[in-house]
């Protein structure tokens, strides 16, 4: 290169620089990822002391005050900061109710009491205090982890900086949402997509007085981690939070039975326009703090709260293309490829045609009108066609019949419903088609299995179609040096990913049989499963010739999950796996509570109980670190006999000399300290 082109290279970086430092603090619109930010200020600053004549003072060596790019600090929640599953219909609300009864073993049609709050479509925010002074402020991040953002949190006027209210707790966490009004939107609606990103990109802002800037909002609903706090009831709790000088929804409520629910949703949806902020649905939290630390937790979400989504937003938009995704189990996704359309708030260029009997039923076509339905954070899609708008030479959809790898696809036989499956699949051959292979490594590298910052789906594309990848074990054998090279990486993000990939594999063994991606087992079968498998050793040991019916002892285990399991474990691609992953990996112990007093004690149960469910007891042992085995054999320390046990298991278990001991016994044992 001679000394003109390098000047050239050289300004176009920096003018590069400018625009991305200008959409970073002033828009809080990244344009490109936060490494590739840092890369190019290196690359410029290598430039200049390579090349001593090149200058410019909008270069990053000259921005005086300029702030670096890095993330925010990061710190983890006291208490876990948990997402809400979602209902939609009237059946929904009921099924929940009554999934709540049987764990409480209650009668169908008990009427509980919730506490119902309008669901603030924002930004959760957590805010400690300690003896009335707001110390830190946390953003939700991946709910176990947050950002640090407490100045910018102190910017919100509703915020309370102190508090001096007897009674008022001397540490906890008050959670709630950080929103801004639909009337500031107007202000600056040129720069955002939507209400919700505004917020958003307020509270992220580098700099606090950037936030002030943007008049932000927060209303109170939770709680996280609480020391001295004295409250039976959620309803209670929002009475207090308003006393200590937090802001709470006036449209808060406690509401009984199925009817009244959703009277009061049909009500506060028709008043959704007047008010001025987005509420994207109400939440029902079952207003006992007994009844809720009863009922406890699944991996992600509270037992004890749902959100009600209101009604979707819609809107039409025309069918440029239909494009086949594959899912990490092979189903083949029809997606409708839309001219950009904004959809309440949100711009939309993807719709979700579900599966092959979609299309044929709504006879759905390239070239169509379509209706768009977005549902608050679930993917949009397609709900009807607008035959008047359909051109005269407009074709039927063929679906495909091969996968874009190749295969012949399959629709399965459902055992169970008896029917086929209404979704077409690439059958599985372990990793040979490449779509699925890409997608299983997405799942192994995601938040929920081996969480590996800065490793997401894009650069997994990056990577496999650079052919750094093809098997989940390869991140563990990356080539940093030659991902250094490449464009938009640098030295520092390679090292960075080097030291993220270290980081991941300490792992829990639930954790790593989820990032298996194995059909059918989610979070929480996973965590089921480990306790069995136990360890790497125990899940090494598995193979086709495995006994899966054993598992079958296991509450929450089923046909469907041991088929599943039975064909993952016989495929040879997937054994080599597994143990080409366990060179790398290093089991930790899982986050839960292992030093509770049933630590080290393994229960087992047989016949029914009285009065309560076998899953609320089981999370009672679980909660105390104990753990629930399914055969008895000498591990076993306990087994609880309710009304009509199995004989075979109870004459076992006095063969083997293990203790059985009845319901009254093991509330005992539960409430001896
Ligand atoms: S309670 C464990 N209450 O909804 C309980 N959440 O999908 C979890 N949200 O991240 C939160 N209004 O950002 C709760 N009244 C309310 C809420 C609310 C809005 C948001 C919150 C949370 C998300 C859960």
């Amino acid at each position: 290169m001679n000394k003109k082109e390098i000047k050239e290279l050289y300004l176009n970086n920096i003018k590069l620089y400018q625009k991305y430092n200008k959409n970073y603090f002033e828009k809080s619109k990244p344009l490109v990822s936060d490494s590739e930010f840092d890369n190019l200020k290196i690359k410029i600053i290598e430039l200049e002391k390579k090349y001593k004549y090149l200058e410019s003072k909008h270069s990053p060596s000259k921005n005086i005050g300029f702030k670096p790019s890095k993330n925010f600090k990061k710190s983890l929640h006291r208490v876990k900061m948990l997402s809400l599953s979602n209902v939609f219909s009237r059946d929904d609300v009921a099924n929940f109710e009554k999934k709540i009864c049987n764990f409480l073993n209650l009668k169908h049609g008990t009427k509980i009491e919730y506490s119902v709050e309008p669901k603030i479509d924002g930004i959760s925010a957590s805010l400690n205090y300690k003896n009335g002074i707001l110390i830190s402020g946390l953003s939700r991040g991946d709910g176990t982890e947050g950002e640090l953002i407490t100045e910018n949190l102190k910017t919100i006027k509703d915020i309370p900086k102190k508090i001096n209210i007897k009674g008022f707790p001397n540490d906890i966490d008050i959670r709630g949402e950080v929103f801004i009004t639909n009337k500031d939107f107007q202000k600056i609606k040129n720069d955002f997509a939507n209400p919700r990103n505004a917020a958003s990109g307020s509270l992220r802002q580098k700099n606090p007085n950037e936030t002030k800037k943007i008049p932000l909002k927060f209303i109170a609903y939770n709680y996280g981690y609480a020391e001295g706090l004295k409250i039976n009831k959620q309803s209670e709790f929002l009475k207090k939070l308003n006393e200590w000088g937090f802001k709470v929804s006036k449209f808060n409520k406690i509401i009984s039975g199925i009817d009244d629910l959703l009277s009061n949703h049909a009500d506060i949806e028709n008043k959704r326009n007047e008010l001025d902020y987005d509420v994207d649905g109400l939440v029902y939290k079952i207003n006992s703090i007994d009844l809720q630390n009863r009922l406890g937790f699944l991996s992600n979400a509270p037992r004890w709260a749902t959100a009600h989504k209101f009604s979707a937003v819609t809107s039409f938009s025309k069918i440029l293309n239909i494009e086949i995704q594959v899912g990490r189990t092979g189903a083949l996704t029809p997606v409708a490829k839309i001219e950009p359309i904004n959809v309440g708030g949100v711009i939309v260029s993807n719709a979700s045609l579900h599966n092959e009997d979609e299309i044929k039923r709504k006879d759905i076509r390239i070239g169509d009108t379509v209706k768009i339905e977005r549902a608050g954070d679930v993917i949009p899609h397609v709900i009807s066609v607008d035959l008047k708008r359909r051109s005269k030479n407009s074709e039927k959809y063929i679906f495909p019949k091969k996968c874009p790898c190749g295969f012949e696809t399959i629709k399965e036989f459902n055992n169970i419903t008896k029917k086929f499956d209404a979704v077409r699949r690439c059958p599985d051959r372990g990793f040979e088609c490449d779509k699925m292979a890409k997608e299983k490594i997405k799942h192994f590298i995601s938040k929920d299995a081996l969480n590996i910052d800065g490793l997401g789906k894009k650069v997994v594309e990056k990577f496999w179609n650079l052919k750094l990848i093809r098997l989940p074990q390869d991140i563990f054998n990356l080539n940093y040096e030659k991902i250094s090279k490449l464009d938009g990486w640098g030295k520092l993000s390679a090292a960075n990913l080097k030291y993220a990939i270290e980081k991941s594999k300490e792992i829990s063994l639930e954790r790593l049989i989820f990032s298996l991606g194995i059909r059918h087992i989610g979070q929480e079968n996973a965590k089921l499963l480990s306790y069995n498998i136990k360890s790497i050793d125990g899940l090494l040991k598995i193979d086709a010739n495995f006994r899966f019916n054993n598992f079958l002892n296991i509450d929450g285990i089923g046909e469907t999950q041991i088929n599943s399991l039975k064909k993952f474990f016989s495929q040879d691609i997937n054994l080599k796996i597994i143990r080409e992953i366990a060179k790398y990996i290093k089991i930790s112990k899982s986050t839960e509570n292992k030093d509770g007093k049933f630590k080290n004690i393994n229960f087992m149960f047989t016949g029914k109980l009285d009065g309560i469910s076998r899953a609320e007891a089981k999370s009672m042992i679980e909660k105390n670190s104990g753990k629930i085995i399914s055969t008895v054999t000498n591990k076993l320390n306990y087994l609880i006999s309710g009304e009509k046990p199995t004989n075979k298991k109870i004459e076992k278990a006095k063969e083997l000399n293990i203790k059985i001991i009845n319901q009254k016994d093991f509330i005992k044992l539960l409430n001896k300290i």
